[in-house]
């Protein structure tokens, strides 16, 4: 059984999905001008980053005074490379919102020590503060972050190898699967589950399965996002097709 905790919307597709989430974290942002969000990458936040800039646009709303923080980054891209996460955050959502570029922060996957870079990663976690709103997608495997099956349930930010899964999932933005790096740095699910409200967004039957799993499973390191169960406020806003599994 779901925790009674665990808020679930149902919507029709993609697009509420991401109208949702836009109405969720607008409003977060307009009760607290200087809040911390935490951002995800992939194709399930890119609807929500429209509906942000087009918001921004209409009716002015400021980011700032606002603080991102983003969940992972690839090991081994350039920055500037189309598939870093960094290029990813600069073109779907911060170069149109006016948000100061120090206010951004994504791990260095350039860096050359990279214990050191998740130190420094999580060290700047905390001296924001908890995490006011932190956005997750989810992998099929039910990842969340790049916290693969398997990652411990208290881990902080951290290297992981991806899984091939994984890779295969996130191929389709490289030239071939050779180009997608193995490794990546990530929040562990640790630092993701100190945030003060989460809002986990999945759209599609590809991750029906993981969204079953996330509601109804089992609470076990196999199924990352199973450990939300847990977490005092999460809201899951999930289309019918993510959610076919459920009814
Ligand atoms: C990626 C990201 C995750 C994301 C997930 C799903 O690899 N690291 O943060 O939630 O996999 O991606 P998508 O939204 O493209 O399905």
């Amino acid at each position: 059984m779901p925790q009674d905790n665990m808020k679930i919307i149902v919507v029709e597709d993609y697009n509420e999905m991401s109208r949702k989430a836009a109405e969720i974290l607008i409003k977060k942002v307009q009760e607290k001008q200087n809040a911390v969000l935490g951002l995800a990458t992939g194709s399930t936040p890119v609807g929500l980053y429209e509906e942000l800039i087009k918001d921004h646009q209409t009716t002015g709303t400021s980011y700032k005074d606002i603080h991102t923080v983003n969940l992972d980054e690839y090991i081994g891209l350039p920055k500037e490379d189309k598939n870093s996460y960094y290029t990813f955050m600069c073109e779907h959502l911060f170069n149109h919102i006016g948000i100061p570029a120090e206010h951004t922060h994504i791990p260095n996957g350039e860096t050359k020590d990279f214990l050191e870079e998740c130190d420094r990663y999580e060290n700047i976690i905390e001296s924001l503060g908890q995490v006011d709103l932190q956005i997750l997608g989810i992998g099929s495997n039910g990842h969340i972050g790049f916290n693969e099956p398997g990652s411990s349930f208290t881990g902080k930010t951290h290297i992981i190898d991806l899984k091939e899964s994984t890779r295969q999932a996130n191929a389709r933005f490289f030239e071939s699967i050779d180009e997608v790096p193995k490794q990546a740095i990530t929040m562990g699910v640790g630092t993701i589950m100190k945030s003060k409200e989460i809002l986990l967004l999945a759209s599609g039957t590809a991750k029906a399965e993981a969204i079953h799993g996330t509601i109804h499973g089992e609470i076990t390191e196999e199924l990352p996002a199973s450990i939300l169960q847990t977490h005092p406020n999460v809201t899951l806003i999930v289309d019918k097709d993510a959610y076919s599994l459920c009814e």
